[in-house]
């Protein structure tokens, strides 16, 4: 027995906690897929906020939750500040881990069944990952070949020209994802008028970031104002990919000035890269898919169970894992379990 008040024992975040946490968005992804397609994406949401907090009871962390469903007073369940994790055993705390969330990213893809929905979140040692406010965030993401290469500032037209360079192709041969939304229309003509080719989303600005941090998916980059938690979230999961991406806090009204000053960012201008979003030394970013999208693919039931696919990745030992998990829930039939 240890005496009360003992020092946290020591973990490596990443070795110890990477299955925990493959877990916990799985759990989110199972019963959120559960609510595909029903038309009702604060339900879809709670589905996965529920599954999340519940999955996270058990593992061995002093969690605090940095980035969640909001303030403690507008979520009852994964607010900001919010402790998760196991209880301190014999007066002994377990190490503090901030974790990041987006219990369901892509509410609305889920409740229309459409492709890309994920349960996601990120984690790191204390103060590894930026305490964002619940705001809009102007991004530029793309691969490891355009690292430090973007400036937010710049027209579009340099940006692209700048990717078309780093990637070796012509400004019309690239693919730039944008979300669909009027507040981007000015963007669309630019880059239409640059010469590059554009697939607009509906929404999930975070899954399109992996996507055009990777070799092979056919998107290039990410352009747009989308949200800065998710933007946080991107960030954890480039510093895994080694990807490109500056960003800045869209910060306009009285309010959210005051909100972002109490929150201790003291530039509101301040222009990030993914490392000063997320700085952490050990990460984890982990996604579940709930639809199935070009890189996950959705949760498929059976009779005796489920099978999920998840991403899990980590910065300092940089694994990428693909994870296919078939999660029994009973006996199975006589013809056994179906594999392929
Ligand atoms: P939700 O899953 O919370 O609905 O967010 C989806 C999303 O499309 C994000 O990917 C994106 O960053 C944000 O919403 C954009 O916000 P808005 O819908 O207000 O333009």
């Amino acid at each position: 027995m240890s005496a009360p008040g003992a020092a946290a024992p020591s973990i490596n975040i990443e070795k110890d906690l990477l299955g925990d946490f493959v877990h916990v968005v799985e759990r989110a992804a199972i019963e959120s897929a559960r609510t595909m397609g029903q038309g009702d994406a604060e339900a879809s949401d709670q589905a996965a906020v529920q599954a999340m907090r519940k999955a996270f009871e058990g593992i061995r962390m002093a969690g605090n939750i940095v980035i969640g469903e909001g303030e403690r007073d507008e979520a009852p369940m994964l607010y900001i500040g919010e402790p998760v994790g196991a209880p301190a055993q014999d007066g002994v705390q377990f190490p503090r881990v901030d974790i990041a969330v987006d219990p369901l990213e892509g509410t609305n893809l889920c409740a229309t069944g459409a492709p890309n929905s994920i349960c996601v979140l990120a984690a790191s040692e204390p103060n590894g990952l930026l305490h964002a406010p619940d705001c809009y965030m102007d991004k530029i993401v793309a691969g490891p070949a355009c690292r430090d290469a973007l400036d937010i500032e710049a027209p579009v037209k340099y940006n692209l020209k700048t990717i078309a360079r780093c990637l070796d192709r012509r400004v019309s041969d690239l693919v730039i994802m944008v979300l669909d939304r009027p507040r981007h229309q000015d963007l669309i003509a630019e880059i239409r008028s640059a010469g590059a080719r554009i697939r607009l989303i509906t929404d999930g600005d975070l899954s399109a970031g992996i996507a055009a941090a990777v070799r092979g998916a056919n998107v290039h980059a990410v352009f747009g104002t989308g949200g800065a938690p998710e933007g946080v979230l991107t960030a954890a999961a480039l510093r895994c990919l080694s990807g490109e991406m500056v960003a800045r806090l869209v910060v306009n009204t009285k309010q959210l000035e005051e909100r972002v000053e109490r929150m201790g960012i003291k530039d509101p201008k301040r222009i990030y890269s993914a490392k000063d979003l997320a700085p952490g030394k050990e990460i984890i970013f982990a996604a579940a898919g709930v639809t199935s999208g070009a890189l996950l693919n959705g949760v498929r039931f059976f009779g005796q169970g489920c099978r999920t696919h998840t991403l899990a990745m980590t910065a300092a030992s940089k694994q990428v894992r693909f994870v296919d998990t078939v999660h029994m829930t009973e006996e199975p039939g006589p013809r056994g379990v179906r594999l392929f």
